[in-house]
C-alpha cells in the first residue's frame, strides 16, 4: 500500500538504455508517481522545455549529451534551474560524483537499481521540493504584509505628524497673541495642549524612525566606534549643563557596521544611560569591550536606578518602560529600535541590571573578516 504522506509529483526519466528506463518507469508508476521518459539529452530538453516536470532522473553516460551536460544547460536557464536532479550511473562506469555536484546535481542513484532505494531518494527530493515551495509562499506573503504594515503605519504617522504640528500651531499662536484676553487658567490649559502634543509628535517621529530601520538598506564601512561614542557623549553633556556624569571610554575599538544606523544605537543607549543616573550621586558611564566565545561584546554600563532583571521580559518590544512618566520621560521606543538596528547586524543584546545598582547592555555586531583575519 502506498504511503498517504508520501508526495507524489511528475518526474522525468532520461536513459538511453530502454530497459532502464522500463524498469525505473514501472517502479515509480506503481508508486502513483506521473513518469515521463526519453532516450536522449536532446530529447530531455524539448520534454523539459514544453513542461517541466518536479523532478528529473538523468543518466549521466549517453551518446552526444551527456548527463553533466544536460545538467548544466538546464541549470543555466531561469525556467528551468529550479528543477532537482539525480544522477543516474552504473557502479562499474567511473562516475565523478564531485562533477555531479558541482553541475547541479542533488542526488546519485547507482545501478543496478534497488527499489527502496530509488523510492526514498525520490521521495526525499520531493518532500524538499514541497517544503521549498511552502516556504517561498509564505515568505512572499509575509514581505507583503509586511510592506502593508510599513506603508500603513508610515501614512498614519506622517498625517498624524502634520496634523500635531498644525494642533501646536495655532495653541502657540492663541497664547501669543490673545496673551492679554486670556486669564491665567486659560493659558494653563493651552499650555498643557501644547506640551501633550509635542509629545505626541516625539512618539510619532519615534515610530517613524523604528519603521525607517526596517527599510533602510544598510551600508557597512569599519569605523571607531569609541570616537562615536565621545562624540555622542560630549553632545550629551554640552545638551545638559548640569550633568557631572563621569563618562569612562575604551578608546579605539573598531566596528563593521552602518555608520548612522549605529549612530541611532548609542545615542538611545548612551541617552538611556544619561537619563537612568540623573539621579544618583557620581553617575558613571564606562563603554568598552571584552572578547567572549570568539565575539567582540562592547558595552555601555552604568550606575544608575537600574531595574529589575525579572520584570524586564518585553523590554525590547515597542512602549514598553520598567518607570513611570514621574519618575522618568520617555516614550518607551528607544530599545526597540536599537534591537532592531542590531538585528539587522545579524548581533545580539542583552542586559544585566539590578534594581538601584545599576544596568548594563551588552552587544555584537556580525563580524567583518578580510583574508580571513578578523576586524
Ligand atoms: N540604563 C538604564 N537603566 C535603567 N533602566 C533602563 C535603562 N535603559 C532602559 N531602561 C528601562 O527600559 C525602558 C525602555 O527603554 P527605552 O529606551 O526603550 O525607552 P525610554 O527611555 O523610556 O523612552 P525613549 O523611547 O524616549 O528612549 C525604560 O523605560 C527604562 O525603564
Ligand atoms: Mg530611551
Amino acid at each position: 500500500m502506498n504511503n498517504p504522506n508520501s508526495p507524489k509529483g511528475d518526474i522525468l526519466i532520461v536513459d538511453d538504455v530502454p530497459e532502464n528506463l522500463q524498469l525505473l518507469f514501472s517502479m515509480l508508476t506503481e508508486r502513483d508517481y506521473e513518469v515521463r521518459r526519453v532516450l536522449s539529452g536532446k530529447q530531455a530538453l524539448q520534454v523539459v522545455d514544453m513542461e517541466a516536470p518536479d523532478l528529473i532522473l538523468l543518466d549521466i553516460k549517453m551518446p552526444e549529451l551527456d548527463g553533466y551536460e544536460v545538467c548544466k544547460i538546464l541549470k543555466a536557464q531561469e525556467k528551468t534551474k529550479h528543477i532537482p536532479i539525480i544522477f543516474l550511473s552504473a557502479l562499474n562506469d567511473t562516475f565523478d560524483k564531485v562533477r555531479a555536484f558541482d553541475v547541479g546535481g542533488v542526488d546519485y542513484i547507482t545501478k543496478p537499481f534497488q527499489i527502496e532505494e530509488v523510492v526514498i531518494r525520490v521521495e526525499n527530493q520531493l518532500r524538499l521540493l514541497k517544503m521549498q515551495k511552502e516556504i517561498e509562499f509564505k515568505n512572499k506573503e509575509l514581505i507583503l504584509l509586511n510592506q502593508d504594515l510599513e506603508a500603513f503605519s508610515h501614512r498614519v504617522s506622517h498625517d498624524l505628524k502634520n496634523k500635531i504640528h498644525i494642533i501646536n500651531g495655532f495653541t502657540e499662536l492663541i497664547t501669543q497673541e490673545f496673551s492679554d484676553q486670556l486669564d491665567s487658567h486659560c493659558k494653563d490649559y493651552f499650555r498643557y495642549i501644547y506640551d501633550e502634543g509635542k509629545r505626541m509628535a516625539e512618539v510619532i517621529q519615534d515610530l517613524l524612525r523604528l519603521s525607517q530601520v526596517q527599510n533602510t538598506e544598510l551600508e557597512y564601512s569599519t569605523f571607531n566606534i569609541s570616537e562615536l561614542v565621545t562624540e555622542i557623549s560630549d553632545k550629551l553633556i554640552k545638551e545638559n549643563k548640569d550633568s557631572i556624569v563621569d563618562f569612562v571610554i575604551t578608546p579605539n575599538i573598531y566596528c563593521w557596521g552602518d555608520l548612522n544606523l549605529m549612530r541611532i544605537v548609542l545615542e538611545n543607549l548612551l541617552e538611556n544611560a544619561c537619563k537612568y543616573t540623573s539621579k544618583t550621586e557620581k553617575p558613571r558611564i564606562e563603554f568598552g569591550t571584552f572578547r567572549k566565545e570568539g565575539k567582540n561584546i562592547l558595552f555601555i554600563k552604568d550606575n544608575g536606578v537600574g531595574f529589575d532583571s525579572a520584570m524586564a521580559e518585553k523590554l525590547f518590544t515597542p512602549f514598553h518602560r520598567l518607570h513611570s512618566e514621574k519618575e522618568f520621560k520617555g516614550t518607551g521606543i528607544g530599545l526597540s529600535t536599537v534591537k532592531r538596528i542590531i538585528q539587522r547586524h545579524q548581533g545580539d543584546i542583552w542586559y544585566e541590571a539590578k534594581i538601584n545598582q545599576g544596568a548594563t547592555f551588552y552587544f555584537y555586531l556580525s563580524e567583518y573578516r578580510h583574508n580571513g583575519v578578523r576586524i
